[in-house]
């Protein structure tokens, strides 16, 4: 998008930042619409894919080739295709991301952004502000939100199923608990790379809305309980307790007192794992550094570093703090309940 300018100038630099969030939007749109679950696979023409929308033709081409430009389409003599990351956008195809921009992109989080100023002033978490309660609180009033949100979860989570379980052995774990695990597809996956091992999925009764027909539709029922809980007030025990993207939603003294109950109902000698993407020391760019700020927007929570992570775990009582990177931006941050 030179809009005229020289690539290179700052100016450039500063029209390019504005369309990425037009960008943003466009894909949005798209998975709205469900513009690629028309596609498939197939080369189709502009109005072909408005016809099958019911969407306005002439607005549906000026899209697919926003969509072109946003690397989602490709074109092929006046016909329409996806490209490999398009096929993302697809609903229930392996790898579909389709749900994680339906709900990471929805207007809870749109509101919530677009506070980004008012958060950085005043400390303050903007969801809190602009919905008069915390996210979770929000979700568990909000059936068809939570739901959105739930299924978002999913989708990013098993973007990373196949790098955890390829960093770690699991087998060796009898009761493998995920705490705040929602829907429970990390925990299926685990569970299916690990088929003596048993599972326990913990979250609250919002979180957990759909993870009976999850576990079911991944095979791994008959091995997998589901508790519904509080983490503020217990944490059910086992030999590998694992806590995904669940940190990262609170501030340290909440994400302690997290620990702590994970800690208390800990064998010595059993296991942690958190994943997370780990911030870099310093100033060093990272796509962790954006995400932070969605932390600051949605949840008042932050990304960490390892230093971090480790000075939280040893003072929860962990010790043999160790970070796994996988191939995919999360790490592992394992350690072993102290004797
Ligand atoms: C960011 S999501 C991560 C879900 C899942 N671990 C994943 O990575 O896909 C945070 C999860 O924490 C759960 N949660 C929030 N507050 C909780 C609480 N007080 N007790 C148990 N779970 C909670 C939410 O319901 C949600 O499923």
């Amino acid at each position: 998008m030179g809009m005229g300018m020289d690539e290179k100038s700052p100016q450039d630099q500063a029209f390019r930042a504005v369309a990425g969030y037009w960008a943003s939007q466009t894909l949005y749109a798209a998975a709205k619409l469900g513009v690629a679950d028309r596609i498939g696979d197939d080369l189709r023409t502009a109005a072909e894919v408005a016809k099958a929308l019911g969407a306005h033709e002439p607005s549906t081409l000026r899209l697919l080739r926003a969509l072109v430009t946003a690397g989602a389409v490709r074109a092929e003599g006046g016909r329409y295709g996806l490209t490999p990351f398009g096929q993302t956008l697809r609903t229930g195809v392996p790898g579909s991301m389709r749900s994680f921009f339906l709900g990471v992109m929805a207007d809870d989080h749109r509101r919530a952004w677009a506070s980004l100023d008012q958060s950085v002033k005043t400390g303050e978490t903007a969801f809190d502000r602009i919905f008069g309660m915390p996210v979770f609180d929000y979700y568990a009033s909000h059936p068809e939100v939570s739901a959105d949100f739930n299924d978002a979860m999913t989708a990013g989570s098993a973007a990373v199923e196949a790098a955890v379980t390829a960093a770690v052995d699991f087998t060796s774990f009898g009761r493998i608990v995920d705490v705040g695990g929602g829907n429970g597809g990390l925990l299926s996956a685990i569970l299916n790379a690990a088929p003596k091992s048993e599972g326990v999925l913990f979250d609250t009764p919002s979180g957990l809305a759909g993870a009976k027909d999850l576990i079911k539709a991944r095979g791994v029922s008959g091995r997998c309980e589901i508790v519904p809980g509080d983490f503020f007030a217990e944490v059910p025990g086992g030999d590998l307790t694992v806590l995904k993207w669940i940190l990262h939603d609170w501030d340290d003294r909440r994400a302690s007192a997290i620990l702590g109950n994970c800690r208390k109902s800990a064998s010595p000698g059993s296991r942690i794992m958190i994943v997370e993407v780990v911030l870099p020391d310093g100033d060093e760019p990272s796509i962790g550094r954006l995400g932070d700020l969605n932390m600051m927007v949605m949840t008042g929570g932050r990304e960490r570093s390892a230093a971090e992570f480790r000075a939280l775990l040893e003072a929860a009582g962990y010790t043999d703090v160790r970070v796994l990177p996988t191939r995919s931006p999360f790490s592992i941050i394992e350690a072993r309940a102290a004797g």
